[in-house]
């Protein structure tokens, strides 16, 4: 682990991933007692701005109560070991500066002879390869341990993301790389693996015989307002489907690892990733938010293309091979622009044999990672009384009801203590992001236009569930609602 002597340097500091996230998450990291003792953090990006500047950028996403004196004290205490220096990506004379500055300013007063540093690369992809390679030539420590975190876009497809990959190998070593998917730092996340391996009761029945159908669903209720150049690039699979959604499906899905170690567990997804084939065209809806309710549609966004057939919502099915689920569709879908904020994992059992029951609804065991985290199995029930009639009811293990003391860690503040801990579950293995390209890029370059004209996604009203489309593309897959009583 990294621990007395770090510089913990966030490049892309003044820019709104670092605000949003890396800088809460460290302060977060830092109010706790994880960071390590004596740390200094240094912010690095083109826009020239002084100290106090800086400070209250990092700070605008700090929310401290108003008497809450520790925290305004421990704020303080904070902007007192972050410091700001300006330059350039692309040039190495600015990141020879960074080293002096942080040789000058901060090692030279330590102790021992140890000097460990962590990058964290809060960028656009198109700075990543010259970053990472002036990182290296310029402000590699040779007395400690170095580590670098980077995040997707890891590329727009297969041929793209191993290039990426190629160049950033040529400087840092797959032990020295952090690949996040935030995702993997959710608290739920995390539990999937626990529920499935800790609990006879759940694992006997994880497979084709007893499951039916399994939904992984991410909904926003906002569009793409001021994001709409980025993401028109990209598109809702390569934003949410392709990282965040297929990693919870590969833990759901991947055998039982040998160890909790980060390569036994990696091994796995791999391993369950590799028995899907590419998705079909025909397990795939595509849909895109018009203007409603006073919303404006995608298209009206000026920085998007007026003619864009980008998709804001996707569903799509995926199948895996392998003798525990042949036959079990995966629908994994994502919308922006929705009626809510929810995403979940929703897996739904087989029915009973008929017979002595008849419309007795399925089982269904919910994991909602967010917001409220929650597991909950809808089951049948006699009802109370009288009457040998069954009706469906929740057992319910709800986190806030549950566990009231405990205050559940951003994903962020999960993912940058395992990364100065140098442990790796958590990240994204290089070659869990190849087999994840290969299930994803077919779909993407006809979406993209590549493979003859592009599909036009169906409309759907900004605030709404989605496309009309997608309650029968759902229930294509064998996907049953609940009885209702
Ligand atoms: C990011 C996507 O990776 O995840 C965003 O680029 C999306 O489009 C975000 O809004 C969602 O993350 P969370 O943690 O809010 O669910």
């Amino acid at each position: 682990a990294l621990k007395d002597n770090t510089v913990i340097v966030v490049l892309g500091a003044s820019g709104d991933l670092a605000k949003k996230k890396t800088y809460p998450a460290l302060f977060g990291l830092y109010r706790m007692g994880f960071l390590p003792r004596d740390v200094h953090i240094v912010g690095y990006a083109r826009t020239k701005m002084d100290d106090a500047e800086y400070h209250k950028r990092i700070t605008s996403y700090i929310k401290i109560a108003d008497n809450d004196a520790e925290g305004k004290e421990k704020l303080e205490e904070f902007k007192k070991f972050s410091f700001y220096i300006s330059g350039g990506y692309e040039d190495g004379p600015s990141f020879e500066n960074l080293n002096n500055f942080i040789v000058d300013n901060i090692e030279s007063k330590y102790q021992s002879k140890e000097r460990n540093r962590l990058f964290y690369l809060a960028l656009p992809p198109s700075v990543f390869i010259p970053v990472a390679q002036h990182l290296k030539e310029q402000c590699y420590s040779k007395d400690g341990k170095n580590r670098i975190i980077v995040e997707k876009p890891f590329g727009k497809d297969l041929e793209s993301c191993r290039q990426l990959l190629g160049s950033l190998k040529q400087h840092w070593t797959e032990d020295e790389t952090f690949r996040i998917d935030h995702y993997l730092g959710k608290e739920m996340v995390k539990n999937i693996l626990v529920l499935r391996f800790a609990n006879v009761a759940l694992s006997s029945g994880w497979d084709k015989n007893s499951i039916s159908n399994v939904q992984i669903t991410f909904k926003e209720p906002f569009g793409t307002e001021g994001r709409g150049g980025y993401f028109d690039e990209f598109g809702i699979i390569r934003d949410i489907l392709q990282n965040h959604l297929l990693q919870v499906l590969s833990i759901l899905t991947m055998e039982r690892p040998v160890s909790f170690s980060a390569e036994d567990i990696r091994d796995e997804k791999v391993k369950v990733l590799r028995a899907i084939p590419p998705i079909e065209r025909s397990d795939t809806l595509l849909g895109q938010y018009v203007a409603a309710n006073g919303k404006p549609g995608y298209l009206d966004d000026d920085t998007v293309p007026h003619n864009s057939v980008c998709p804001t919502f996707a569903a799509t099915t995926l199948w895996i091979h392998n003798p525990r689920w042949e036959g079990v569709p995966f629908i994994l879908k994502a919308g922006k622009a929705l009626n809510e904020a929810k995403v979940e994992v929703r897996i739904q059992f087989k029915d009973v044999t008929q017979g002595i029951f008849k419309d007795i609804s399925r089982n269904e065991l919910v994991i909602r990672i967010q917001p409220s985290e929650a597991v909950y199995l809808k089951l049948n029930t006699k009802t109370p009384g009288l009457n040998t009639r069954a009706i469906p009811t929740e057992m319910d293990l709800t986190y806030k009801r549950r566990f009231t003391e405990i205050k559940i860690p951003e994903a962020y503040e999960a993912l940058i203590l395992d990364a100065l801990r140098g442990d790796h579950s958590n990240f994204v293995r290089d070659d869990e992001l190849d087999v994840a390209w290969k299930i994803f890029t077919p779909i993407l370059h006809w979406i993209d236009g590549k493979a003859g004209p592009a599909p036009k996604p169906v409309p759907y009203p900004y605030g709404s569930r989605g496309p009309k489309e997608l309650d029968s593309f759902i229930s294509k897959y064998g996907f049953k609602r609940t009885v209702a009583e």
